[in-house]
């Protein structure tokens, strides 16, 4: 097991202390990420105290420690999981030798750059949620979003840690640039489109954590796989934090759809105009916050058929989720079918399959895992849905439902994905996206709720609070 140092300036497990190199240049970054905290990070909460987990280590048994703290005194560490020892390379042509324990320099400015990608959507998420916390629904909630920002913080730190070990000075400068780049900023925005997406409301909060959040997941497994083994072992411990954002995602879309079921059944209706009188969320507006934070996720993956994908695989970059569970590790000479559009002419049409290798399908293969996952919530609302006798069902859209990257990008279909004329998907897209009208509505729902143990009217009270405490626990002191 490694060892924990919590009581320097940087709490780590990565023998900090050993490296006075590395120790002083993040130490020299640790006050531009405080600054960056204070500016873009949640507003008006510094003084408040939270009730947070922190990590302290990575131990499965006990590796976060809970009680109230500010914010900006929040211990955020570098933590890997710990060292396999002889753990081996699991896929692609290097299947079989040693993982690395330094990135090797034919691979130095891939790595960058996908260390750079994934590190920016962290504090990316921060920013985009940065106003939230004057809305919450309730203390219970407005504690979990203030965890999220903290952990995505740390996440940051995990990405900059890399950088900075690895990388030299140009890691020192990326992790420079993470700090200045701002969601929806017009002259430096993120580096991907879905976090510069605006978040003013709650709904839609659920709906990143449970989607958005989903697709780190996503990455942070086929990272775990990679054969740059700081790397796989940083974002194996990533994963054990992500999993509670993805959990308030989940739960609050629930809870959301909970409320709205009990309103329905109290005034026996689905009139939309009428439940949204009452104050909750009507079912088909939840619907088409899904369909829009789904599909803008599932562009996150990148294209269907990519070589820069089959390029992460066969060099041990970056292997799918999971990757043992495959059956063949090196998918040489390997193929597999797409779905693509199949039209002439700017004329309407169908959809045909194509082939394309494995390993330039993986962008595919790790979408349509993804897909699984979110499926497996989806199923769990409609059987609260069903189990009120209510007769509704959510479902996700098909993956070429709106999508603005790969084969399907700006070819307009049915949440099917049935390819259709765009004069049709414009007369039709308010049935199935968000229009300015709901969005209003939604956030005229926003009123922030701070007695402990007291929900909004649009959400109801979570089945139990956090770390065996009651959901009336004063979760933030005011
Ligand atoms: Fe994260
Ligand atoms: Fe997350």
């Amino acid at each position: 097991m490694s060892t924990i140092d919590l009581q320097s300036l940087i709490p780590n497990n990565v023998h900090l202390g050993e490296n006075r190199q590395l120790q002083r240049a993040l130490e020299h970054w640790q006050p531009a990420f405080l600054n960056w905290w204070d500016e873009m990070g949640p507003s008006d909460f510094k003084a408040r105290e939270v009730y947070l987990r922190t990590a302290v280590g990575v131990d499965a048994q006990g590796w976060a420690s809970y009680g109230y703290t500010p914010m900006p005194d929040y211990r955020w560490g570098i933590f890997l999981a710990d060292k396999e020892e002889g753990r081996k390379i699991g896929f692609g042509d290097h299947m079989g030798e040693d993982v690395w324990q330094d990135v090797p320099g034919e691979y130095r400015s891939t790595f960058r750059r996908l260390i750079v990608t994934q590190g920016d959507t962290e504090p990316a998420s921060v920013e985009q949620q940065r106003l939230l916390g004057h809305t919450a629904p309730s203390l219970y909630d407005l504690r979990n979003l203030f965890q999220v920002n903290v952990e995505e913080g740390r996440h940051l730190w995990a990405m900059v840690y890399l950088l900075h070990a690895h990388f030299g000075r140009d890691g020192r400068e990326e992790a420079e640039e993470l700090l200045m780049r701002h969601s929806g900023d017009a002259d430096k925005p993120r580096i991907l489109g879905t976090f510069n997406e605006p978040m003013d409301n709650w709904l839609s909060f659920f709906m990143f954590t449970y989607f958005t959040d989903r697709d780190g997941k996503f990455q942070l497994k086929s990272f775990a796989e990679s054969a740059f083994d700081p790397l796989a072992r940083t974002t194996r411990f990533m994963l054990t934090e992500e999993a509670h954002h993805m959990f308030v995602g989940e739960t609050g879309v629930g809870r959301v759809i909970k409320r709205t079921l009990e309103v329905m059944k109290e005034l026996d209706t689905d009139d939309v105009a009428t439940l949204r009188a009452a104050g909750v969320i009507d079912l088909p507006t939840v619907q088409k916050f899904m369909n829009f934070w789904f599909t803008s996720s599932l562009d996150l993956f990148g294209s269907e058929a990519s070589s820069n994908a089959a390029n992460y695989f066969s060099n041990g970059i970056k292997g799918r989720p999971d990757e043992a569970k495959f059956a063949d590790h090196v998918e040489r000479d390997t193929g597999m079918t797409i779905q693509v559009p199949d039209a002439k002419d700017g004329v309407v049409g169908g959809v045909k399959a194509e082939t394309v290798s494995v390993r330039n399908g993986m962008n595919e293969i790790t979408r349509l895992e993804y897909v699984k996952d979110c499926n497996i919530g989806v199923t769990r609302w409609n059987m609260g849905i069903k189990r009120a006798g209510i007769d509704f069902e959510l479902k996700l859209p098909s993956t070429r439902f709106r999508r603005q990257v790969g084969v399907w990008a700006n070819i307009p279909t049915d949440p099917t994905g049935q390819p259709i004329a765009q004069a049709e998907f414009d007369a039709k897209k308010d049935d199935w996206l968000p229009t300015p009208a709901d969005i209003a509505f939604v956030k005229s729902l926003m009123q922030r709720v701070t007695e402990p143990g007291r929900m909004a009217g649009w959400i109801a009270p979570p089945d139990r609070g956090i770390n065996a405490n009651p959901v009336e626990y004063e979760y933030v002191k005011l």
